[in-house]
């Protein structure tokens, strides 16, 4: 079987892991301040709250700026339900605009039109580990007053106009064993506002700074030791992992161009694509998806609902027509790339598709 996903784990990470565990300290520690820093200076920024998923880093950005009740948050449908029931929780509502077919990210152009009164922040989703469109967005959410709060969970290391997505407002980062690094789980918040981070670093605390002081409202959002033990050995790595993405999702581009039926990724000029996914288009895509299946090569569909057309966003009253969106649900699917594919491995994947492209015809 070639996996969609396999999470690179070895003696290091268990070495790293054993010497948290005798060292006694086990929750949140000093390696966790660690991490922190190391997170920050990799993604060029001045601050990095770890927390402990990537869902707690997006509500306790978004808190953390201090949305809420009768907010609006201008956000993409096409990605995982943590982006808006992130701004849900905090009481705001999320505001749907369409994506862009080529890249699957938010269209600035679109942006504009759902700006209300009530609108307080712009959070652009860098889907597949492709940099959403950050040079527009920002000029948008300059003139209009707003905060940019980057969903980046899929894409670390990616890089916009030689700028590290998560660099650009306040970035929330996961590290699902799925995604390029992990910590087990995890997540991460990188900001260069001193603000906002102390404010993510109380709400991850129950709201204090000081031992049963509580100034505000919090949660338990903290990471522990032994995850932030694996977050460094993993950090390390990330350049060789993004880079194995690349070479792999290359590979996979010179054999799939020109099969029939199907659409490959495309990369903007002025970005770097970590390809978190490799995600092609095809018509009759289950059908692919189960043939690939038989022949024992994972695959995944991400996201076969968008948000808005999800059973309780439905309830919510949501009935968007995202129709580039909505596209995109019924035809993408995701090939494995992640470090462990080797040139093997890719032969076999095109081989099959081929095939299947063939048999189409
Ligand atoms: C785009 C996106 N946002 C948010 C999340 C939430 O991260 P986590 O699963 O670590 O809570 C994920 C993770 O799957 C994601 O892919």
């Amino acid at each position: 079987m070639i996996p969609i996903a396999k999470p690179q784990l070895d003696e290091a990470e268990i070495e790293a892991v054993t010497n948290v565990l005798r060292s006694g300290i086990i929750a949140e520690g000093p390696r966790v301040a660690e991490f922190e820093q190391e997170f920050a200076d990799y993604t060029g920024t001045e601050y990095a709250v770890a927390v402990n998923s990537g869902t707690a880093a997006l509500h306790a950005a978004l808190f953390a700026h201090g949305i809420g009740k009768g907010d609006e948050i201008i956000t993409s449908s096409f990605s995982f339900i943590a982006t808006a029931n992130s701004i849900l929780f905090t009481g705001a509502r999320p505001v749907f605009a369409d994506i862009k077919s080529d890249t699957f990210n938010l269209d600035p152009q679109l942006i504009e039109e759902k700006i209300t009164p009530a609108t307080k922040a712009i959070m652009p989703v860098h889907l597949y580990g492709h940099p959403a469109d950050m040079g527009l967005m920002n000029d948008i959410a300059e003139d209009h007053d707003l905060i940019l709060i980057e969903d980046a969970c899929q894409a670390h290391g990616a890089i916009y106009n030689g700028k590290k997505v998560g660099s650009f407002g306040t970035g929330a980062f996961s590290f699902y064993p799925t995604k390029n690094m992990t910590t087990s789980e995890g997540g991460i918040i990188t900001t260069d506002n001193k603000e906002v981070a102390d404010r993510a670093r109380m709400i991850r605390a129950h709201g204090s700074k000081q031992r049963y002081l509580h100034e505000m409202l919090g949660y338990n959002l903290r990471m522990t030791d032994i995850s932030a033990a694996i977050g460094m050995v993993q950090l390390k790595r990330l350049p060789y992992y993004i880079e194995t993405r690349k070479r792999n999702a290359k590979m996979l581009t010179d054999k799939l161009q020109g099969i029939e039926g199907i659409e490959c990724p495309m990369v903007r000029k002025d970005c770097e694509h970590v390809f978190h996914q490799y995600t092609i288009r095809t018509k009759n895509r289950d059908h692919l998806a189960d043939y690939l299946k038989e022949k024992d090569i994972g695959s995944g569909i991400y996201y076969p609902i968008p948000i808005h057309r999800q059973p309780y966003y439905k309830e919510l009253g949501y009935n968007d027509n995202l129709l580039v969106t909505e596209k995109a649900s019924r035809e993408v699917l995701s090939l494995p790339v992640h470090p462990a594919v080797t040139e093997n491995d890719i032969n076999t994947i095109s081989n099959a598709i081929k095939q299947w492209s063939d048999a189409q015809c």
